[in-house]
């Protein structure tokens, strides 16, 4: 498993933050990661104290996670809607840069206005797929994260779920937009990482991400990419749980 910044408190109290928005009768995305997985056994206490949610899991450990804690599962394509998802991310760009979440206009992140769209990179665990669906069909989509996951601009690596055959392909084309592919090995298992899909992950270094939206639309539009870990404007919230509290950032809508 990936290795994160941030200590298990603050992701605790951003889960916890986040589930506050949960109510009685919702259906509830169930993101992945070790943030999520704090709002995942959160809500199985709530389920257990009387709750009535139906969770719509983004990976097979996020379903692993909720069978263990009790939450009642159901597929994506057996539900009208998902009211609220709750995900973590690898990075966050737009809440006010490293160690704050006031209102930032980083050039990057900055729409015609000047408001910050707030930018997501994630897939560090891979599941970016399956998140990306079912975040950006619920109607509220909050963010959950540490201190360490908050940025000024795009930095890590962008990674981009592809076909097994495209990879080579995608890879050049990432390489044409001036970007660094790297295919995703597995820790214990020779080869590469195979996703919950079936396909394969290029982490894609770029020196620098200007425009995240263009690069975001220029990888959708590449044949043989699956979907790619950039998620630009989607997000109704954002809590980074901190030593002592939460900050919450709202997109205002
Ligand atoms: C999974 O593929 C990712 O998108 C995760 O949501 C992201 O890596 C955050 O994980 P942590 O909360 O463990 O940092």
């Amino acid at each position: 498993m990936k290795q994160t910044g941030g200590s298990e408190d603050q992701k605790r109290r951003a889960a916890e933050s986040a589930v506050e928005h949960v109510a009685d009768g919702m259906v509830v995305g169930l993101g992945t990661g070790s943030t999520a997985a704090h709002a995942i056994r959160e809500l199985g206490e709530r389920v257990d104290a009387g709750l009535d949610v139906r969770g719509v899991p983004t990976s097979f450990a996020a379903r692993e996670l909720a069978r263990d804690v009790g939450v009642p599962l159901v597929d994506l394509a057996d539900v009208d809607g998902v009211d609220v998802a709750i995900d973590g991310a690898d990075q966050v760009v737009g809440v006010g840069g490293a160690g704050g979440v006031e209102a930032d206009d980083a050039p990057d992140a900055a729409d015609a206005t000047g408001a910050a769209d707030v930018v997501l990179v994630k897939g560090g665990g891979a599941a970016h797929a399956r998140e990306k669906l079912v975040d950006a069909a619920a109607d509220e989509f909050h963010v959950v994260a540490d201190p360490s996951k908050v940025a000024d601009a795009v930095s890590v690596p962008i990674p981009v779920e592809v076909l097994p055959a495209a990879r080579t392909v995608v890879a050049a084309a990432v390489r044409d937009r001036g970007g660094d592919p790297e295919l995703r090995r597995a820790d214990r298992k020779d080869g590469p990482v195979v996703t919950d899909n079936g396909n394969l992950v290029l982490d894609c270094a770029f020196d620098a991400v200007d425009d995240p939206a263009a690069l975001a639309s220029a990888l959708s539009a590449t044949p043989g990419v699956v979907e790619h870990g950039l998620f630009v404007d989607l997000a109704h919230s954002v809590h980074v749980g901190t030593d002592d509290g939460v900050d919450v950032h709202d997109d205002g809508s």
